[in-house]
């Protein structure tokens, strides 16, 4: 296995009247090249899952294993250099004062050092223009150009390449279209199917979109109040289809709110 998470456990101000279980025994492995959708209704401790894999935290318990190495006492700065993220803002991942060229550059200094001197080199700049043509946005003609003036959508397309110029290990995408408008929003995940199988990179990506979970990926995975309660793959995820996801989950939870279901889809 790639990546094991086992047992992991996290609690938000454990102790206190506001205590939360947000991931209540979560084990998860994770094959090489595998593109896994995670849903699950608001709460469900998607983002915490994935925030919890690039060490923004430490579980309080539990371990996680990536490539027979324990990374759970790993900081975030350690894991940056073999994870990818995308977050739902398109303004957290790239940087609004800096060029696209000095926000390519920065991006491809990740899991490298060199100096921080090191100016951008001219084969360097070959590899961003290729990428960047592959975005079809013409960005690869404004290298100069601040990125706090492009559009939402063209700063997360650029979130995209900058997360994957130095190839991660793994790929995190929490509902990375969702601020964006529909035709956007396709654009970027049509980005994302052709980088995830372009560079079989191995894949978790949260969405609060059920058409496209089914839609997307190898592998299904459903939330629900910090545990993980339906693990699809394969032929079955491909003939699966949303009414049977809801069916299923009613089955698993007869206690659900009658709100979580219009939070899925
Ligand atoms: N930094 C935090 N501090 C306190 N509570 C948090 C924090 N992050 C998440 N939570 C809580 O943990 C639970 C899971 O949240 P989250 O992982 O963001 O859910 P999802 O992404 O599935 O909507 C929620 O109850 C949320 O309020
Ligand atoms: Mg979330």
């Amino acid at each position: 296995m790639m990546l094991s998470l086992k047992n992991i456990v996290k609690y938000f101000h454990r102790g206190s009247v506001n205590e939360v279980l947000a991931l209540q025994n979560v084990c998860l492995d994770v094959r090489r090249g595998d593109f896994i959708c995670i849903i699950g209704s608001n709460g469900a401790g998607k983002s915490t899952l994935l925030n919890g894999l690039a060490g923004c935290f430490f579980p309080d318990q539990g371990t996680i294993v990536l490539d027979e190495r324990d990374i759970t006492g790993w900081p975030e700065y350690k894991r940056a250099k073999f994870i990818g993220r995308v977050f739902q803002d398109p303004l957290l991942g790239t940087c609004a004062t800096m060029s696209i060229e000095q926000n390519l550059a920065l991006a491809l200094r990740r899991g490298r050092f060199r100096g921080l001197s090191a100016g951008v080199r001219r084969l360097d700049r070959d590899l961003f223009r290729e990428k960047l043509r592959m975005l079809d946005l013409g960005l690869e003609d404004r290298f100069q150009d601040a990125v706090g003036l492009l559009s939402g959508g063209q700063r997360q397309a650029l979130t995209m390449v900058m997360a994957t110029l130095v190839r991660p290990d793994i790929l995190l995408l929490d509902e990375h279209t969702a601020a964006l408008d529909p035709k956007t929003g396709r654009q970027i995940l049509d980005l994302t199917e052709r980088l995830v199988e372009g560079m079989e990179l191995t894949t978790l990506m949260v969405t609060h979109n059920m058409h496209q979970a089914l839609r997307m990926g190898n592998r299904l995975i459903m939330m629900h109040r910090g545990e993980i309660i339906l693990d699809i793959t394969g032929e079955e995820k491909s003939r699966l289809q949303v009414d049977d996801l809801l069916a299923r989950f009613y089955s698993l939870k007869q206690d659900a709110f009658a709100s979580d279901k219009m939070l899925l889809v």
